[in-house]
C-alpha cells in the first residue's frame, strides 16, 4: 500500500524561492514539508547580490544579523572596475550597489538594511536552518516527480532517492520553487515569454590570493574587456569576488550556436591567467560549468492550488542581480496569503493576487536583467571590437590617451557608457520600487509614485496603496531607534496612526475582534510608544495626523485614510475585509 504524508504546504526546492517559502511559512505556524533533490543546497556560489529589498525581509523574519554575519558587508561591494586585465590596464570605476556618497544616501534614507553580498553556499544554510528550526519538514535526496490536484488538496508523487521508494504527499497547496528547469511550473502548462539559451556562458571557480590586485579598490566585480568578451556571456568578461580576495567566480562567454568548449584544470586556469593578467598566477581550479542565458518569464504564476515561484518563473541573466532577490520576495508576498486561508481569515480569491502582484515584476527584472547584459559599450566606444590583434586592439584602447579630437571623443563617449552601467549597478527604483495592483490593495486614486529624475534610477518612498510601507527612523520610550518597518512585523497586518487618530487603535483592537484577523495598531507621537524622534514620519506619512495607514504582512500598503473617519471601525473593516476577498 502506498505511503501517504500529509502536510498544509509542500514547498519543491530549497533554493532562495523553496527556502525562504518554508521559512515564511514556518514563521506564520504553518506545517509545511520542503523537498530538494540533491542532498544538499546549492554546491556553487551563485547569486549573491542581497539588496536592501531582501535584507530588509531577512530583518523582519528576524535573521538578518545571521545573514550579515556570513555576508560580505557594503562597504567592500562597490568599488567595480572594467580593465582590460585584473593586473593591467583600468578603463574605469564605477561606485555600485550604493556606495556612491550620493546613492548610499538614497539607501540609507529608503531602509534600515544595506545591501551586501552573500553567495547562495552561504545564504541557503541560513534560510534551510531557521526554516527547520521553526518547523519546516527538510527533506533532501528527495526529487519532485509530479502531482495531481482536486477540489480539496494536491497529491504530490516524490521520489525518496537513497531508498529509491516513491511516496505520496498530500497537502492542501504546493509551491514549486525549483528553479528555471521547474518541472512544476511545465506540469502546471505556466504561460511563458521569451526564450531560454540565447547565449552561452561559463563558470569558472578558483582560488588565488589576488589581495595586491583588488584591496585598494575592493569590490564584488571585476569586468574585464578583452579579445572575445563580447562574445555569447553576459556583456564582457566577469571576475567575481566570492570571499575577499582570495575566492573567485569567473564568467565568461562563448558562442551557444557553436560548439560548447571542452573545459578541463588547464584550460580553465589559462582563461583565470589571462583575465587576472599575471602568467605565472598560482590558481587552484575549485570547479567549472557551462550555462545558458535565458530570457523568459510566466504571465501567470499559479493555477488551482500550485504555485511558482522564483526562477521557475522568471529566469534570466545575473545582471542587476536581481535572480536570488526576486525570488525571496516572490515566496515573501505568497506565504502570509496561503497562510491567511489556511487560517480561515481571507477568502481564496486573496491567492489570485499573488499572479496578479508578482507576474508584472516577473516580467519586469527579466527584460531588465537582460537589456543591462546589452549595455555593455565599453568596446564599442573604444572602437576594439574590430581589432583583430592584440596590438590592435591596444592602439585602439590607447587612442583614448591621445590629445587629439578622437582621443577626445573617446574620452566623452567612456564618460556616456559609464553612465549607462548605472542601470545595471544602480537601480535602486527597481529594486525598491514594487508596487502591487490588485485586489488585496485598496486604492484611494494616487498613482504609482515614482521619482521624476528616473524611476529605474531612484526610488521614491510613499504610503500611496500599493507601494511599500516607507521606512524612517523613529524610537520607542526608551529612545532606542527602531525603524518603522520594525512597527510592522510578518505576522499581522498593522495600522499606524498618529495621536489625533488615537480612535484608529481602539477601532483595530474591534476590528481584528470582529474580522478574527491579527491585527496591530502603532500610535506614532510624543508620549506615546512611539516617537516621532526625528519628525521623518509627518513628512513622509503622506495622511493627516488623524489619517491611518493599514500594511500588509509583506510591509506593502493595503489602504490609507487621509483623515479620522467618522466610524473608523466601519471603514477600517471594509479595508480588510476587502484585502481580505471578504466584502
Ligand atoms: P534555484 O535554482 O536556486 O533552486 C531550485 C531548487 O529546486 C534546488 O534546491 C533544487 O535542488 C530543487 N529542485 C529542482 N528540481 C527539483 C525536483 N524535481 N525535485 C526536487 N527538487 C528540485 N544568479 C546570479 O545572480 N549570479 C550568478 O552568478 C548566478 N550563477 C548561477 C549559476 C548556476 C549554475 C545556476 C544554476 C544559477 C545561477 N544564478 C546566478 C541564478 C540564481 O541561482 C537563481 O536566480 C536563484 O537561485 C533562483 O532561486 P530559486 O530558488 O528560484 O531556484
Amino acid at each position: 500500500t502506498d505511503v501517504v504524508v500529509e502536510t498544509d504546504v509542500l514547498v519543491v526546492g530549497s533554493g532562495p524561492a523553496g527556502a525562504s517559502a518554508a521559512l515564511f511559512l514556518s514563521t506564520l505556524g504553518i506545517s509545511n514539508i520542503m523537498i530538494t533533490k540533491y542532498r544538499w543546497t546549492a554546491n556553487t556560489p551563485r547569486a549573491h547580490i542581497t539588496n536592501q529589498r531582501t535584507m530588509e525581509i531577512f530583518r523582519d523574519l528576524g535573521i538578518e544579523d545571521q545573514v550579515l554575519a556570513d555576508a560580505t558587508p557594503h562597504e567592500l561591494v562597490g568599488d567595480t572596475v572594467f580593465c582590460t586585465t585584473i593586473a593591467g590596464e583600468e578603463i574605469g570605476r564605477i561606485l555600485t550597489w550604493e556606495t556612491h556618497p550620493a546613492r548610499e544616501a538614497d539607501a540609507r534614507l529608503a531602509s534600515p538594511s544595506l545591501t551586501v553580498d552573500i553567495p547562495q553556499t552561504y545564504l541557503e544554510p541560513v534560510l534551510v536552518k531557521n526554516a527547520t528550526q521553526r518547523g519546516t519538514q527538510s527533506r533532501f535526496s528527495t526529487e519532485y516527480l509530479s502531482h495531481t490536484q482536486d477540489d480539496d488538496g494536491v497529491s504530490t508523487r516524490v521520489l525518496d532517492r537513497v531508498t529509491g521508494t516513491e511516496y505520496t504527499i498530500r497537502s492542501k497547496y504546493l509551491i514549486g520553487g525549483d528553479g528555471a528547469r521547474s518541472q512544476v511550473a511545465a506540469d502546471l502548462g505556466l504561460p511563458m515569454e521569451g526564450a531560454m539559451d540565447i547565449a552561452g556562458s561559463m563558470n569558472i571557480t578558483f582560488n588565488a590570493d589576488l589581495t595586491h590586485l583588488v584591496g585598494h579598490r575592493p569590490s564584488v566585480l571585476y569586468w574585464v574587456l578583452q579579445p572575445g568578451s563580447d562574445v555569447g556571456g553576459i556583456g564582457a568578461g566577469l571576475v567575481r569576488m566570492v570571499r575577499p580576495w582570495n575566492e573567485w567566480l569567473i564568467v565568461w562567454g562563448y558562442d551557444i550556436a557553436g560548439e560548447p568548449p571542452q573545459l578541463d584544470d588547464d584550460a580553465a586556469a589559462e582563461i583565470v591567467r589571462q583575465l587576472v593578467g599575471v602568467d605565472d598566477l598560482e590558481v587552484e581550479i575549485t570547479g567549472y560549468s557551462l550555462w545558458g542565458n535565458n530570457q523568459m518569464y510566466a504571465t501567470h504564476l499559479q493555477a488551482g492550488r500550485v504555485f511558482c515561484a522564483g526562477d521557475a518563473v522568471h529566469r534570466h541573466p545575473p545582471s542587476n542581480g536581481l535572480g536570488s532577490n526576486t525570488s525571496v520576495q516572490d515566496s515573501y508576498n505568497l506565504a502570509w496569503k496561503i497562510a491567511a486561508v489556511l487560517n480561515g481569515q481571507a477568502a481564496p480569491s486573496l491567492l489570485d493576487t499573488y499572479s496578479t502582484e508578482r507576474a508584472p515584476i516577473a516580467e519586469q527584472i527579466v527584460l531588465r536583467a537582460n537589456k543591462s547584459g546589452g549595455e555593455f559599450r565599453f568596446m564599442e566606444v573604444l572602437g576594439v571590437l574590430d581589432a583583430e590583434t592584440p596590438e590592435a586592439m591596444q592602439a585602439a584602447i590607447d587612442e583614448r590617451k591621445a590629445n587629439t579630437p578622437a582621443g577626445a571623443a573617446k574620452r566623452a563617449a567612456l564618460v556616456e557608457a559609464m553612465d549607462l552601467k548605472h542601470y545595471e549597478f544602480n537601480a535602486h527604483g527597481v529594486d525598491m520600487g514594487q508596487f502591487y495592483e490588485s485586489a488585496a490593495v485598496v486604492p484611494d486614486g494616487s498613482p504609482q509614485p515614482v521619482d521624476e529624475r528616473d524611476p529605474e534610477l531612484y526610488y521614491k518612498q510613499s504610503t500611496v496603496p500599493g507601494a511599500r510601507f516607507p521606512h524612517v527612523w523613529v524610537a520607542d520610550v526608551a529612545g532606542h531607534k527602531r525603524s518603522t518597518h520594525d512597527l510592522v512585523p510578518y505576522g499581522q497586518f498593522t495600522l499606524v496612526t498618529g495621536i489625533a487618530g488615537e480612535a484608529w487603535a481602539d477601532a483595530a483592537a474591534k476590528v481584528a475582534e470582529e474580522v478574527g484577523v491579527p491585527l496591530g495598531a502603532v500610535v506614532i507621537g510624543p508620549g506615546r510608544e512611539v516617537i516621532d524622534t526625528y519628525y521623518d514620519w509627518a513628512r513622509i506619512r503622506g495622511v493627516e495626523e488623524s489619517g491611518a495607514i493599514l500594511v500588509r504582512p509583506d510591509t506593502h500598503v493595503a489602504w490609507r485614510a487621509q483623515t479620522l473617519a467618522d466610524d473608523p471601525a466601519r471603514a477600517l473593516g471594509d479595508a480588510l475585509r476587502s484585502v481580505l476577498g471578504r466584502s
